[in-house]
């Protein structure tokens, strides 16, 4: 591979490469190639990571995979790790092994972590979509206990459960429907927090949840149910620290991030810490000339993490993976040989920083401290 790092770069390819991208501030930072977004996030008391996988490790460009994480960020999110797919592929079996492998990458360099996930709809194998509800009511319990009992004060925050609302499946509340709901009703969700808490007391309980970022008809109607359950769990004492807003931004979608940055203050209001957790960007619908396509993701970047982080209840900032071929963008689009590659991140596929890297550095520079 090309060295193109940071360090490698002559003035002059620095001055060409900002002009290109319109990012000039961003200077002095790229001249020293030491700064970093988790370096840059704790200077205002923000907590930067990104979301990780461990089978990445055994790709050829592995090291600098795992060189990339070191050097950016200070919390890393369970990709795949702790979902039941891979914990408990089938009935008999369960695969801690990718779960520890990632403790020992976080822990050997001084990494928080974010469990992700123990309860969600998703990301089940198929004999547990088979259970019956008092079957998969067992397994809730059974499941967050055998978790917690391997990693109870090593997780910094659980995504205790996932995307709990639904509006297509028409349940009261909108809930999403599932095992875990079929088990228990709207309970299934407290429940999950009440022995998160109990068996794992030190770590940050947090409700993650999808599409709640648009201006349109869709992410309104989750934004007033997600509330709404928010509310009801809070005025039930269940003990939820934070919420998780997943931040899936998608080119072709209207945004309004000042209004949604409003309701990120309501929530907060209820006395939660809020945490992005899956930022990304989906260029599909911006241009395919590739310095164009990258200023915009930069810009999208940008005019979103400038919003939300004036709340300062938002403390941590997750990125869905860091490079763009390892993002599940990248990976669908690859399913679907679809010819032109998605770019929806801070990396390239060559590990270099893109405009969206600097226009990132820039908000975590002109957010206010926490
Ligand atoms: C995705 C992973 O990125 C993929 O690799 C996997 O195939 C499917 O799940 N919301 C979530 C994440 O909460 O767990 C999902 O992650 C993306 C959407």
């Amino acid at each position: 591979m090309r060295d193109v790092s940071p360090r490698s770069l002559t003035r002059r390819e620095i001055l060409a490469a900002s002009a290109a991208c319109g990012v000039a501030a961003a200077l002095p930072a790229i001249a020293a190639g030491k700064e970093s977004l988790g370096e840059l996030a704790a200077a205002k008391g923000i907590t930067y990571g990104a979301s990780f996988a461990g089978h990445e490790l055994d790709a050829p460009y592995g090291a600098s995979y795992a060189a990339m994480y070191k050097r950016e960020c200070r919390i890393l999110t369970s990709e795949l790790e702790f979902k039941l797919a891979t914990l408990r592929p089938t009935a008999d079996v369960i695969d801690f092994a990718p779960a520890d492998r990632l403790m020992a990458f976080a822990e050997a360099n001084g990494l928080a972590v974010r469990g992700h996930t123990l309860i969600w709809h998703d990301a089940l194998p198929d004999w547990i979509n088979r259970l019956g509800p008092g079957e998969a009511g067992y397994l809730l319990d059974a499941h967050i206990e055998t978790v917690l009992e391997r990693y109870a004060g090593r997780v910094k925050h659980w995504d205790v459960v996932n995307e709990p609302i639904g509006p297509w499946d028409k349940l009261p509340g909108n809930l999403r429907t599932g095992v875990f709901l079929a088990a228990f009703g709207e309970d299934y969700i407290a429940r999950s927090f009440r022995l998160a808490r109990k068996l794992d007391p030190k770590a940050r309980l947090v409700l993650n949840e999808a599409q709640t970022e648009a201006d349109d008809e869709n992410s309104r109607t989750f934004r007033e149910s997600f509330l709404a359950l928010v509310r009801r769990l809070k005025d039930a004492g269940v003990p939820v620290d934070a919420v998780g807003l997943e931040s899936h931004l998608v080119s072709s979608r209207r945004y309004d991030f000042p209004r949604f940055a409003a309701w990120i203050a309501d929530l907060a209001a209820l006395g939660l810490e809020i945490h992005i957790t899956e930022l990304d960007v989906d260029d599909a619908a911006f241009p395919s000339n590739i310095r164009e396509r990258d200023k915009r993701v930069a810009a999208m970047y940008r005019d979103f993490l400038d919003a939300v982080l004036q709340v300062k209840a938002v403390t941590t900032v997750v990125d869905w993976q860091l490079a763009d071929h390892t993002s599940w963008i990248y990976g669908a689009a690859l399913a679907k040989n679809v010819k032109r590659l998605p770019r929806p991140l801070p990396y390239d596929s060559e590990f270099r920083r893109k405009p969206a890297w600097y226009t990132i550095a820039e908000a975590f520079r002109a957010a206010p401290a926490r």
